[in-house]
């Protein structure tokens, strides 16, 4: 097996819901796609995903026709106008909210085929449920989503703590959303890393943060990806910086 072949797979979570973990994949992915990365997202949310409305597409198949049709994951792979590909998922649908743990495997395994591809990005859903769990463990490297709200921090610990606890995994990487400004972004980052080191014994690898901008809103609003409508914009700048970081995980 080339193992150099295999794209590296960093998972987009948070114990919060909320927080901007799709915000955050989506503007990541188009970034490291305008710097010629092949980037692939997939989204886990699988019980109410919602990239495909975030950027104003309507996919015929989804992970839905993968688990109970036919399809391979391949198949239901799609491009998109921010220069990454997609595998979408369905919103609303039980059986995928509630999926067994065998089905869930069939998606794992079928993800850690797929190949010509730099990265691939999955957005999870918020929480601890076991399908979080496993998509967390199929990743290479978790990205934590936090923000200043105090019930982030304790929510991002309880999923670090978990993944420890169940999994033995040490090594996660936090991005500090939606902040004010640089220091703020880097004093809640401290706050959780302390936290870790003090109760779990491990530090926690900080990627940078992303200004509260309305921006972001706007963007939502009109269906459109914040970095590509407005690509000298601050935020922009933090997508750059953060991708840096997220391409020297890949190395490391
Ligand atoms: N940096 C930011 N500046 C301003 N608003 C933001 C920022 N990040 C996120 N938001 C707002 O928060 C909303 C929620 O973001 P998003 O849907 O990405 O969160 P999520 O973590 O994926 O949620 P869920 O847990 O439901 O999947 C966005 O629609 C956006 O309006
Ligand atoms: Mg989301």
């Amino acid at each position: 097996m080339n193992t150099k072949s295999k794209p590296f797979i960093v998972s987009v979570t948070s114990g919060k819901g909320g927080v901007g973990k799709t915000f955050i994949t989506t503007n990541l992915a188009a970034t490291l796609a305008r710097q010629g990365k092949k980037v692939l997202v997939a989204d886990c949310d699988l019980g109410l995903a919602n990239i495909d409305i975030m950027l104003g597409i309507n996919p015929e198949l989804n992970l839905k026709d993968v688990v109970f049709g036919n399809m391979h994951l391949r198949d239901v792979i799609i491009p998109t106008k921010g220069g990454f590909d997609l595998i979408p998922a369905s919103s609303g649908v039980r059986e995928m909210a509630q999926l067994l743990f065998e089905k869930i495997q069939i998606i794992k395994d079928m993800l850690l085929d797929i190949e010509g591809y730099d990265l691939i990005l999955l957005d999870t859903g918020a929480g601890i449920a076991e399908v979080v769990l496993q998509f967390n463990l199929l990743a290479n490297q978790n990205i934590v989503v936090i923000n200043k709200e105090l019930t982030s921090l304790t929510d991002a610990y309880a999923m670090v703590k978990v993944m420890y606890q169940v999994f033995g995994r040490q090594s996660f990487s936090i991005i500090a959303n939606n902040v004010p400004d640089e220091k703020n972004g880097l004093s809640i980052f401290k706050n959780i890393d302390s936290i870790s080191r003090r109760f779990l014994g491990f530090p926690l690898n900080y990627l940078g943060h992303v200004l509260q901008d309305e921006a972001v809103g706007k963007s939502v609003l009109k269906q459109e990806i914040a970095v590509m409508s407005f690509p000298r914009s601050r935020i922009a700048n933090n997508f750059s910086q953060i991708s840096r970081a997220v391409l020297d995980l890949k190395k490391a």
